[in-house]
């Protein structure tokens, strides 16, 4: 099987591509209902963005610097993502821009983005505690500051960098814990002058202010964080044995295939190659028989969204795991602790919540039960998609409430499980 491209990194090719003057080519590109919303803002911002066939789509960018003033609140749906880096886009330009979301969205903290833009001088107006409807009155010029992440965020990080691609002098971001580093890769890739450096642990990313960007192909890789609910799917569901092309496994993203080794999962990487700057590799992943491990907690930002389907994993393994340190999780799509603990516990699982974590206790292969009702997904697309991974090891099946939220990153999950179950 073949998952859809990579959800971060397809945000990211359509918004630098909308900044680069010429024509920007991607491949691979992911159609879910996040990455079209950021395609939509990018046309309201005067980018000509296009599709011309399946995953296939063309890019004529604006220029850093010319993005125009768009004539209605931009609706970012459900994308924490599209929103965060376009609040940091749109705050070095002089423009005024609402954002607008679905109603797990406007829950979501934007304090962490509004801050640091604030300190390059964009002005905002947000709902109560910092939440969307939000507007953005954009700086110009900005101000090059020097931000400190306080919380461990890709989606920070890339706003204040992509912010100081229109802002005069260098622009520096102090990373103390790695994430995800597309948006730096990308830069680059697009010929902005950002520099890494790692001083006394931390990562230190400088960019320099006032880019020029070149159009650029891009091949989007598989997204591992959708792969992550199939590999879950192959190594608890006897008798499985399936291959997973195309996977990206830049080393900010893996984490959940270092975890599921130390459980005992059987995941084998082929034909280990680069595509789009990214490492990618096919993964042949067969049934194991899991036991619990206590999760590293430095591990947590290189697998934060692979947690949902990391607790169905250990729910079907021998023993007790114990995760820690997923504070971030409680202002994901939903409070993924919570709604876990209350999906997997209706269906049977044993799980216990704690402050930061779950710890739960396997069924060492066993079936779960299977639910009596429809369990609830909050809007949140990991959420249904994990428990659907659930369902197919329990007697009674696992029923979820709405499914609609999974067409956000992944359209054709259920066509997929529905031909590998077959
Ligand atoms: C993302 C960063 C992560 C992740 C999200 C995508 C990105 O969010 O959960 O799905 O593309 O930068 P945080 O930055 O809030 O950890």
């Amino acid at each position: 099987m073949r998952v859809p491209g990579d959800k971060s990194i397809s945000h990211r090719s359509i918004m630098l591509g909308a900044l680069a003057v010429g024509e920007t080519r991607v491949t691979g590109l992911l159609e879910g209902e996040d990455v079209l919303a950021t395609a939509a803002a990018m046309r309201a911002m005067g980018a000509t963005v296009e599709r011309l066939g399946d995953g296939e789509w063309r890019v004529h960018g604006v220029g850093v610097g010319a993005l125009l003033q768009p004539q209605a609140p931009l609706d970012m749906g459900n994308s924490g993502t599209s929103t965060r880096l376009l609040m940091g886009l749109v705050a070095s330009h002089p423009i005024d821009t609402s954002f607008i979301g679905d109603a797990s969205l406007s829950k979501r903290p934007m304090g962490r983005v509004i801050d640091p833009l604030s300190q390059m001088g964009a002005a905002f107006e947000a709902s109560n505690g910092g939440r969307l409807p939000l507007t953005v009155r954009g700086a110009m010029p900005a101000v090059p500051i020097e931000y400190q992440l306080p919380v461990a965020s890709a989606q920070v990080k890339s706003a204040v960098l992509l912010a100081g691609l229109n802002t005069p002098g260098i622009t520096t971001v102090v990373e103390p814990v790695p994430t995800r580093d597309h948006s730096e890769r990308m830069l680059r890739g697009f010929g902005a002058d950002l520099t890494v450096e790692e001083v006394g642990g931390a990562r230190v990313i400088r960019i320099r202010g006032e880019a020029e960007l070149k159009p650029q192909a891009i091949a989007v890789p598989g997204d591992p964080s959708s792969a992550a609910f199939f590999i879950v799917a192959a190594l608890i569901v006897p008798g499985s044995d399936v291959l997973i092309e195309n996977v990206g496994l830049n080393p900010t993203r893996a984490g959940i295939v270092g975890v599921l080794r130390q459980m005992g999962g059987q995941i084998e990487e082929v034909n280990r190659r680069e595509v789009g700057g990214e490492p990618v590799a096919d993964l042949l992943v067969r049934h194991s028989a899991l036991k619990g491990i206590e999760v590293d907690p430095d591990v947590v930002p290189s697998m934060v969204d692979e947690f949902p389907a990391l607790f169905v994993a250990a729910s079907m393994a021998q023993g007790t795991t114990v995760t820690t340190g997923l504070d971030e999780l409680r202002v994901k799509e939903s409070d993924r602790i919570t709604a876990m603990a209350d999906a997997l516990s209706a269906a049977g699982a044993r799980v216990r919540e704690t402050e930061n974590g779950l710890t739960i206790e396997g069924t060492g292969g066993e079936p779960l039960s299977g639910t009596s009702g429809p369990i609830t997904t909050h809007l949140d697309h990991r959420i249904a998609m994990s428990m659907a991974i659930a369902g197919l090891v329990s007697r009674n099946g696992v029923e979820v409430d709405d499914t609609r939220p999974i067409a956000t990153s992944f359209p054709v999950f259920e066509t997929l499980l529905d031909g590998l179950h077959a």
